[in-house]
């Protein structure tokens, strides 16, 4: 089975057992500042989770591109991933824990044909107030399970979300293939990370809501959330003990070790697994930066030059790593790979030949402080200079080190480690700060912000011409950011006409409203829209007064009235033909 197949029929019996399937969502989620990625299938689902009824019915089901850079360190072992698909199946208040349960095995069973002798689960155990999940257990020893594969784990292992720091959570139950390795020890059981057991498919009973207030609240509905890794399950399924050795995989990698001088497989799968995630962040809209998202895409490509060099892989062959990507594997399952081939190459050959700059300028750096260390007849360097060298340069301190070997030098790490550690948990700070509101957490300003975007993309429609298309949006707290079409560099009178014709319509207090259609009836009621049929067949229709008419999911204010006076603070270009403006609705 591939890996495309796999996919469809997931899809497929989820579809004859009554569920709708919808469009995947970007990997950057569009109107939630409170996550840089989509890290799971639920999260453009959370408004529905928490009990909005969904245009498509109460039973639905996808595939989801998801990055999850968390693990970044562990990538190279057998299976872990920056970039995955998950496939994912979902009850909004309709089926619960039977259902749900004997769905899974029924798929795995008959669908997939995996032998069910090898098949372990987990449920929760229960703590105060929750009881202990044996109501989801009898349904495993119901549909075929033997009580002695079901194993009950507590919060760490057998609970999963909120996603952010509140929204919709519950406990769940894990699906694991035991892979034969022999059992670490007499303890070892689903919950052991010696790879013994593979978790293959999560069911989330989500049935509450966790509040800023840190308790936990039923939800108006009882809801099933699902995820199953792709990659992991056709590993299985093509009995490879890692996802680097799968169709998915392999063509790039035998590509890397063809054309490297002195390969290893662990830099050869880091490569792979950091190029492959940054072509779907770039083909969202991520370019490399030193913020946000495009920090993290910058991060991975360094990731990525620093490997080639580390296994003598000539830089200026990193085009080469992404067509043989894109033409010998990504293309049949993501054709956007196709159609954005040419930018995915042309952002990271800039970014790569930016990076080799200031690793020359870091090369530099070294050898004059080593030649300073030298005249005083020392033989240490600082650890302010390794820390100076990672931080500023991007030089792994095993680089550093290698350069001091040459040298006849060694590094002070303990003041390294102490400098590194503070910086840690500087960044750690940075993010947690990021994950704060939690995902449903819709602020007022970001809803204003939401429908500031609108009117935005309206008025550069009127002022440039019909071609002025949304390419692309990001809202925080703090500021929107839209991306659209248009060849050349806007004129300060074309940016005061857009501005004083957004200050207008909130001036005029206009009333929002919004309707539900199928996606002909809002493009025959004139309605535009970017992410066409994003959110399947019926749309929401999101009307401004008599100045704007948008297919989207909202949320938006009421009346345009107190969102504050709009100003926009930079317009620049983002690649070829788009360009980008940032603007604030001050108060
Ligand atoms: N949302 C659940 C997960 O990511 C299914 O594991």
């Amino acid at each position: 089975m591939t890996a495309f197949e796999l996919r469809r029929k997931y899809i497929e019996y989820f579809k004859e057992h009554g569920h709708k399937e919808i469009p995947s969502a970007p990997v950057v989620p569009e109107n939630d500042p409170t996550v840089l990625f989509t890290t799971a299938g639920m999260h453009p689902l959370v408004p529905y989770l928490l009990g909005q009824p969904h245009p498509q019915g109460n039973r639905l089901t996808d595939y989801q591109k998801c990055i999850r850079t968390g693990d970044i360190e562990e990538v190279g072992d057998n299976s872990h991933l920056t970039f995955f698909e998950m496939l994912g199946n979902w009850s909004l208040g309709d089926y619960f824990k039977n259902e749900s349960i004997h769905m899974s095995y029924e798929l795995l069973d008959k669908v997939l044909g995996f032998d069910m002798d090898k098949i372990s689960v987990t449920c929760f155990e229960g703590e105060d107030g929750i009881p202990k999940d044996e109501e989801a257990a009898s349904y495993w020893v119901d549909a075929g399970i033997p009580r002695e594969r079901i194993y009950f784990l507590g919060r760490k292992h057998n609970w999963w979300g909120p996603a952010g720091e509140t929204g919709p959570c519950g406990p769940d139950t894990e699906i694991f293939y035991d892979t034969g390795k022999p059992a670490c020890g007499p303890n070892c059981d689903p919950s052991c990370s010696c790879g013994k057991y593979l978790e293959i498919w999560n069911n989330v009973f989500m049935q509450y809501n966790k509040t800023k207030e840190g308790t936990y609240e039923p939800l108006k509905q009882k809801n099933v959330d699902t995820g199953m890794g792709l990659e992991r399950v056709i590993g299985l399924l093509e009995g490879k003990p890692s996802v680097y050795e799968t169709e998915l995989f392999k063509a790039e990698i035998d590509k890397i070790k063809e054309l490297a001088k002195n390969p290893n497989e662990q830099s050869s799968r880091i490569i792979a697994d950091h190029l492959r995630t940054s072509i779907f962040m770039i083909i969202d809209g991520v370019r490399p930066s030193n913020v946000d998202q495009g920090y993290i895409l910058r991060r991975l490509l360094r990731r990525v030059i620093r490997h080639m060099r580390k296994i003598e892989l000539d830089t200026n062959a990193i085009d080469v790593l992404v067509t043989t990507f894109i033409d010998e594997i990504l293309y049949e399952m993501y054709p956007e790979t196709k159609s954005n081939k040419d930018v995915c190459v042309e952002v990271i050959v800039a970014e790569k030949d930016k990076f080799i700059k200031t690793l020359e300028n870091g090369e530099k750096e070294f050898a004059k402080n080593a030649a300073k260390v030298k005249e005083q007849g020392g033989n240490k360097l600082p650890g302010e200079l390794v820390f100076r060298l990672y931080d500023t340069f991007g030089f792994p301190p095993e680089m550093t080190d290698e350069l001091a070997k040459e040298n006849d030098l060694t590094l002070d790490m303990a003041e390294f480690d102490k400098l590194f550690q503070e910086h840690q948990e500087k960044s750690r700070a940075g993010a947690e700060q990021k994950f704060k509101g939690g995902l449903a957490d819709h602020s007022e300003q970001t809803t204003a912000y939401h429908t500031a975007t609108h009117l935005l993309h309206k008025a550069l429609q009127i002022v440039l011409g019909p071609h002025a298309t949304q390419k692309g949006s990001n809202l925080t707290a703090e500021r929107l950011r839209f991306d659209f079409a248009n060849p050349t560099k806007l004129t300060p009178e074309e940016l005061q006409r857009v501005e004083d014709i957004v200050n207008e319509q909130i001036q005029r207090d206009l009333k929002v409203t919004c309707e539900e259609m199928t996606l002909e009836e809002a493009r025959e009621s004139g309605a535009t829209g970017l992410f066409e049929n994003k959110y399947g067949d019926k749309v929401k229709v999101y009307t401004i007064g008599d100045f704007s008419k948008e297919i989207c999911g909202g949320p938006h204010v009421e009346h345009t009235g107190d969102m504050g006076h709009f100003k926009i603070k930079k317009e620049e270009a983002v690649s070829s033909g788009v360009r980008r403006i940032k603007a604030v609705l001050e108060k």
